[in-house]
């Protein structure tokens, strides 16, 4: 090895030293970024953003969502509406489901394997368990004959008075499978009533989904204008106000 081979190594030895003793000594130092292209990227990111984006306002990649934008398997955040908030949820939320033959029949499943044996089959309050807890309430007299879809997924997820949530057994899409067939109920026929349902909606019975399926759904009042969640989306191609895309749930 030559002489000045010697130096230079030993010259280079001691400069790198130095460089990592000044990163080592400064936590805050990130050091030197070797290509930050390969991880700081070009196109924009939504959720990673160094310079400012000259395009959107505030600079910022991430658009605010649609309004009503529900993120995908997040239907069960709904917040907004206190738990005792029945009079809310029945103003506000509204069943995002057809009123079909299919949905009735699957809200008749999940009833009577979650609800029937507190509210009997015919909706009446006598199960045989209701019968011994005393209380249950007949669904097709008085005031509960009368309670909306958003009023039953309400008391479905966070319970009421004596009767318990019962928001971890069912999901929300259940639950207003649930609410919907209670609906039925609350004709005080039983399970009959669901032929008395789809007929008074003008559902098809043949369980096919009828041209303008929202004249199906429930809209026996219009919703508030208030809750985020319930907004129907004004993107356009998504249905204007027909869109039932995020209806709380
Ligand atoms: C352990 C028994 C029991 C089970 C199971 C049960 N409930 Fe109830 N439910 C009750 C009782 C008791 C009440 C009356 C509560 C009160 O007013 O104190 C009630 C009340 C209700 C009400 C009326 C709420 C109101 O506004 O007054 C609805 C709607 C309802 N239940 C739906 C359901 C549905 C749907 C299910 C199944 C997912 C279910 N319940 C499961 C016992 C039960």
């Amino acid at each position: 090895m030559t002489h000045s081979l010697k130096l230079s190594l030993q010259a280079s030895a001691v400069l790198l030293a130095s460089v990592f003793t000044t990163a080592c000594n400064r936590p805050d130092d990130p050091g030197i970024e070797y290509a930050p292209e390969m991880y700081e990227s070009i196109p924009y990111d939504p959720l990673r953003q160094v310079n400012a984006n000259g395009v959107n306002p505030m600079g910022i990649n991430e658009r605010t969502p649609v309004v009503g934008t529900v993120p995908r398997g997040k239907a069960n955040y709904y917040n907004h509406i206190g738990k005792e908030d029945v009079a809310t949820a029945e103003k506000v939320l509204r069943n995002p489901f057809a009123y079909s033959k299919e949905n009735l029949e699957e809200g008749k499943a999940l009833y009577l394997r979650n609800c029937q044996h507190c509210h009997g089959e015919q909706g009446d309050g006598q199960g045989e368990v209701g019968k011994k807890f005393k209380g249950v309430p007949n669904y097709s007299a008085g005031a509960y004959k009368t309670m909306n879809d958003g009023h039953i997924y309400h008391v479905i997820q966070w319970g009421k008075g004596r009767m318990m949530p019962h928001g971890s057994q069912v999901n929300p899409e259940e639950r207003w499978k649930i609410a919907m067939y209670v609906r039925a109920l609350q004709l005080g026929k039983g399970p009959d009533g669901v032929t008395d349902l789809l007929a008074s909606r003008g559902a098809s019975t043949a369980g096919v989904a009828v041209a303008d399926s929202s004249q199906t759904r429930d809209q026996q009042q219009a919703p508030v204008q208030e809750a985020q969640a319930n907004k129907a989306s004004e993107t356009p191609g998504q249905g204007g106000d027909k869109a039932r895309n995020g209806t709380a749930n």
